[in-house]
């Protein structure tokens, strides 16, 4: 395993490996993926072992310039132009039709593929430099907190990617958000693109996010979860709180501080999307502090507070 910064020498180096049918982490702006050659089955068989992902979860595909999308969907709906023209490069992934060239494995069998383009010049050189899209999950061990820098993907994932491209800490800090563009549109999860934006192209959209039986895993009810457990906050519970190693996270201002063994604040000028790009870099801290509780505030689920509250809740769910 090769742990590089990411510049035009190691980012050929990954190139290479991609085409090789290997493994590479690499940034985008939301979180740090997984890579192999979206196209390559054997390849893209090696993401699912190396992250212990279930087979039904399927894999979106990273592409660098938007008119690929054509070769790997039909682009049938007659949004799907106009998001692409607003959104991309950004953290919205669509779910299209797939074309017979992108292999069943890719999307765990599913007749539709989901594809975005990220907004980050490493993802974007690495994809052109290979010259095909890339099956890329979020770089973290199936369940785990999703990766934000190149060093939370060497903590979960160690040496089994060939190479970890080391691009600094992910901007957007939440996965995309995902749309599904069938005969009627869905919202399949919240993410980096804040939905009242695409509403205003789409209209009000049917939201189809909690499912036991998901056509999304991010749809499962517990996802996200640190490894310690984490709850809501809840004042009540503060002797609790006082006799075990308790961490409390607040989104702007700390309240009564002095109740916990730590205290972390997402964002301390109360900015929404600093708050949502520090949300997964503060629970990996936690994770690895000595704390045997997380207590978190809630935050306004506006704009990027969905994306943030959803992972929340899901991650508060696995312990509930
Ligand atoms: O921001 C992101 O989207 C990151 C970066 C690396 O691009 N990727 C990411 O991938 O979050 P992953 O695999 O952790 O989450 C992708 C989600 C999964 O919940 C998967 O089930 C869903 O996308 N998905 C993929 N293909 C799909 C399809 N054809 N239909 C419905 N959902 C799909
Ligand atoms: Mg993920």
């Amino acid at each position: 395993m090769q742990f590089l910064k990411a510049d035009n020498s190691s980012i050929a180096i990954a190139a290479d490996i991609i085409n090789r049918g290997g493994l590479v982490a690499f940034p985008t702006e939301t979180v740090y993926g997984l890579g192999a050659d979206g196209l390559n089955p054997i390849a893209v068989a090696s993401i699912f072992e190396a992250k212990g992902r279930p087979m039904f979860n399927p894999l979106i595909l990273h592409i660098a310039e938007k008119d690929d999308i054509y070769k790997i969907c039909e682009v049938n709906n007659p949004f799907a132009e106009k998001l692409i023209e607003k959104f991309w490069p950004g953290p919205l992934t669509l779910v299209l039709p797939k074309k017979n060239i992108v292999p069943d494995i890719t999307t765990s069998g599913n007749t539709t593929v989901a594809v975005r383009m990220p907004n980050h010049p490493v993802a974007l050189e690495l994809i052109k430099k290979a010259g095909k899209p890339l099956a890329a999950p979020s770089a973290n061990a199936y369940g785990r907190l999703s990766p934000t820098n190149a060093g939370h993907v060497l903590n979960q994932l160690g040496n089994k990617p060939d190479i970890i491209l080391d691009g600094g800490d992910c901007s957007i800090g939440v996965e995309s958000t995902i749309i599904y563009l069938g005969s009627s549109i869905k919202l399949l999860r919240h993410g980096g693109t804040a939905i009242e934006e695409i509403e205003k192209i789409t209209g009000r959209l049917q939201e189809n996010i909690h499912s036991l039986k998901p056509d999304a895993p991010g749809q499962l009810p517990y996802h996200y979860a640190p490894s310690v457990k984490i709850k809501f906050i809840n004042i009540n519970e503060k002797e609790a709180y006082k006799s075990m190693k308790t961490s409390a996270v607040f989104f702007s201002k700390p309240n009564s501080p002095e109740l916990f063994k730590s205290v972390k604040v997402l964002s301390p000028s109360g900015n929404m999307k600093e708050a949502a790009a520090n949300l997964f870099k503060v629970l990996h801290e936690l994770e690895s502090e000595d704390v045997d509780l997380i207590v978190v505030e809630p935050v306004e689920e506006t704009g990027l507070g969905k994306a943030v509250m959803d992972r929340l809740k899901r991650a508060v769910k696995k312990y509930s």
